[in-house]
């Protein structure tokens, strides 16, 4: 059968780094509040130049670098975003300019913080598919232009940041030892929208509008859907906890990694966690974490990689792939 492996994976993060210490001059928050209740240390903020599309375009660039490959060589570009440069057209189609494509297909893919997870599971599903053979798909977001910066309740917990992998086709035998994408599970329930949503946009307002956030809300439901789903992809390959090698779930908050991981009985020492370092980067903190992985030399070809995410929709999903 067709199996969608991962051949190469990058980032690319804004220049300036704001700290902890940093926002509490502006709002009434503190290093203290913000480490212990989220983890988070210290985040990256895109200045003017630096946008969703010109991240996304670096991020890609790195990936194909590790791939060994060029843009000739890629047939899709799916990006997942909630933050284009633009309404329309797709920041994708920005992306694939910039990389010099006149071939091949892009288009924006939107499931907020699960984005990433969500467009994993469509290249997937093109591969298999035979729709194509080498999809770019990129996590990129520039959150900060979203935030209420007078919101400490959210300002604090988001930051900007792109990361790409490139899956292309390749045979398996159809059984959990093969390489590449194993299984996905997708869910969502727009019954908690207002849990997690932008107050504006095209069809509403006319504004970009700001992220307004119900976080201990949102922290209520998210381990058990997170388990959940992590439990039906174990269900589906018969794989289980013990044989994961790198747990690389969304990096929203360290509370809600760590109760996750205990939840399913994932050794601590199999995380991957960067939420310190970026903050909440919605679809691309899966990316940047699996760039640090594999930069570091944690992620080998062969291991067992268990991604997760859950965000605004809510949306929420699970993908395991052998790397
Ligand atoms: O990626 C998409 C998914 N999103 C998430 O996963 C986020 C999920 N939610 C969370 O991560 C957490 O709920 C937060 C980090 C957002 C908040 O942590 P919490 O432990 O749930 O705190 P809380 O909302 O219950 O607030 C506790 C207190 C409140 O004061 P009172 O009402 O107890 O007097 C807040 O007003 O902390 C206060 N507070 C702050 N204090 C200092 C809220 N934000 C801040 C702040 N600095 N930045």
């Amino acid at each position: 059968m067709i199996r969608s492996i991962v051949v190469g994976s990058g980032s690319a993060l804004p220049d300036r780094v704001v700290t902890n210490a940093e926002l509490a001059k502006t709002v009434e928050t503190s290093d203290e509040w913000i480490v212990q209740r989220t983890g988070i240390h210290q985040r990256y903020i895109a200045n003017e130049n630096e946008t969703t599309a010109s991240l996304g375009e670096a991020a890609a660039r790195s990936a194909l670098d590790d791939a060994g490959l060029t843009p000739d060589d890629i047939d899709f570009i799916i990006l997942a975003t909630s933050t284009p440069d633009n309404t329309f057209p797709a920041s994708a189609v920005d992306i694939q300019n910039r990389l010099g494509m006149k071939h091949g297909a892009a288009f924006d893919l939107q499931a907020v913080c699960s984005g990433f997870v969500y467009a994993i599971t469509t290249a997937d599903a093109y591969i298999k598919a035979g729709l194509a053979k080498r999809v770019l798909v990129i996590g990129a977001e520039t959150f900060s232009r979203l935030l209420d910066w007078e919101d400490r309740t959210t300002c604090v917990l988001f930051g900007d940041g792109a990361g790409a992998v490139i899956l292309e086709g390749g045979e398996g035998v159809g059984l959990s030892n093969d390489r590449g994408v194993l299984t996905s599970h997708l869910r969502s329930d727009g019954s908690h929208k207002e849990k997690l949503y932008v107050d504006g946009g095209p069809s509403t307002t006319g504004t970009v509008g700001h992220l307004r956030m119900q976080g201990r809300e949102v922290f209520k439901h998210a381990v058990a859907m997170i388990t959940d789903v992590i439990e039906d992809a174990f269900e589906a390959t018969g794989l289980d906890a013990g044989k994961i090698d790198w747990f690389i779930p969304h990096q929203a908050n360290r509370r809600i990694i760590d109760a996750s991981a205990k939840k399913l009985g994932i050794d601590p020492q199999k995380v991957v966690q960067t939420v310190h370092q970026h903050g909440n980067t919605s679809a691309a903190s899966i990316p940047l974490a699996i760039a640090e992985a594999r930069k570091d030399g944690r992620l080998k070809e062969g291991d067992l990689v268990l991604l997760e995410a859950m965000g605004g929709g809510f949306t929420w999903g699970a993908v395991l792939v052998r790397w």
